[in-house]
């Protein structure tokens, strides 16, 4: 693999609708109120716990979120729904998740200037996919009029780097010429915005990126792919047990469990040191040490993980420039999260520069990449 492999362009989409700590969290409140009150009774005779009350300041200090985009919010707030309202859409209508998906690409291939006619493959790939079959990437490939495949891939938090690796290798092997990987993150459905400890914790977004060989690339900003490195370790403390066979067992296919739950403590302490080993790994492959790392594009799940992960890399923590934070504007949003601030903040690199892309999170699963700006 030895010819020269880069991303040429990335796209970031994001709905029109955000929902603030405050608002989360009135909701919230409001809901477990009432909830008290209903239970009293059994809440009294210690038969069940009351819910607890939610804080936006908690929020904020707990993880650096302040805000998130939702692809839909009615619903969300109601206390009596408390789970977005979606229509459902038709078979020949462009799926909600299909439609993210494209507004991303089509940023993403303005800034590579590729049109359909230049792309071969498509990857989407995120946390949930709103359907098993027909793949997402297969309809967001006819909606772009792009020949060739697409298929859809689950890796959670990581399904994004996934991706990239995936692409990467495609072009490496030749069994694409030029990949578009998207990240439509349709988390919202998945949230449980009745459980205090996880309501506030997803966004929504899109983000897409280009891959192709050097010699294709025309886009104004592009980086060589100097490597890949992934790791999965298999962990219960993020889950989520919704899947197509919940039909067939006779346990509530909407209770808790089958949402996004976590045991968020135990993560904490178990990621934080696997990321930032993985890394230094990863950078020492190649005889480069934290330092010459001019930009940390990481995984955007809580404000205090990156603080750690940098901090036991470069012995001190890393400035908001070298290590962007988007989580205070797009709380976590899965796969997304290095991929929203690779889109915000690469365009002031230098030629020779090194940044690097890192996700971490269920799984457990770490996908990093060494990028070298071109
Ligand atoms: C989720 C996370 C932000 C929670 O932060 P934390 O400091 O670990 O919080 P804890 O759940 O231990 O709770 C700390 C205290 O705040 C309280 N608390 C928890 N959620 C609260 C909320 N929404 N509002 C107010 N108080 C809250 C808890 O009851 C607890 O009180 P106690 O000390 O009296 O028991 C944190 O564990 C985390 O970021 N983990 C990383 C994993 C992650 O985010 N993964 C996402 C998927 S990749």
């Amino acid at each position: 693999m030895s010819q020269e492999i880069v991303i040429s362009g990335g796209g970031l989409w994001n709905p029109e609708y955000t929902i603030t700590n405050e608002e989360l969290v009135e909701a919230y409140n409001a809901w477990a109120q009432k909830y008290n009150f209903e239970h009293a009774a059994t809440i009294e005779a210690g038969t069940e716990d009351a819910k607890p009350y939610s804080s936006a300041e908690f929020v904020a200090k707990a993880s650096g979120i302040k805000s998130r985009f939702v692809f839909c919010k009615d619903g969300v707030l109601d206390i009596d729904r408390m789970r977005p309202a979606f229509l459902e859409r038709g078979d020949d209508e462009l799926s909600q998740q299909a439609e993210m998906a494209v507004n991303a690409a089509r940023i993403a291939m303005a800034e590579a200037k590729k049109t359909g006619r230049d792309i071969d493959a498509v990857i989407v790939s995120c946390a949930y996919t709103q359907r098993s079959y027909p793949a997402i990437a297969i309809e967001v490939q006819k909606e772009l009029g792009i020949e060739g495949f697409g298929f859809d891939m689950l890796v959670a938090c990581s399904a994004a780097t996934f991706a990239l690796q995936r692409a990467y290798e495609m072009v490496a092997a030749g069994t694409a010429k030029c990949v578009l990987a998207i990240n439509p993150e349709l988390t919202s459905p998945q949230v449980n915005y009745r459980d205090r400890d996880s309501h506030f914790i997803f966004g929504d977004v899109a983000t897409a990126t280009i891959v192709e060989k050097a010699e294709t690339c025309t886009s104004e900003h592009s980086y060589e792919i100097v490597s890949t490195k992934a790791v999965t370790s298999f962990s219960n403390n993020i889950r989520s047990n919704f899947g197509y066979t919940s039909r067939a067992t006779d346990a509530d296919p909407y209770s808790a469990d089958k949402l996004f739950h976590q045991a968020g403590r135990k993560v904490f302490k178990e990621v934080c040191p696997m990321a930032a080993k993985h890394i230094g790994e990863h950078i020492a492959q190649h005889d480069l040490s934290p330092n010459d790392i001019s930009r940390w594009w990481l995984h955007q799940a809580n404000i205090n993980m990156n603080t750690l992960i940098t901090k036991q890399l470069l012995g001190r923590v890393a400035t908001v420039a070298e290590a962007p934070i988007v989580l205070d504007r797009y709380a976590n949003t899965a796969s997304a999260g290095s991929l929203i601030a690779f889109n915000l903040y690469h365009k002031d690199l230098k030629k020779g520069d090194y940044g690097l892309i890192c996700s971490f999170g269920a799984g457990y699963s770490i996908g990093s990449l060494v990028l070298k700006k071109r």
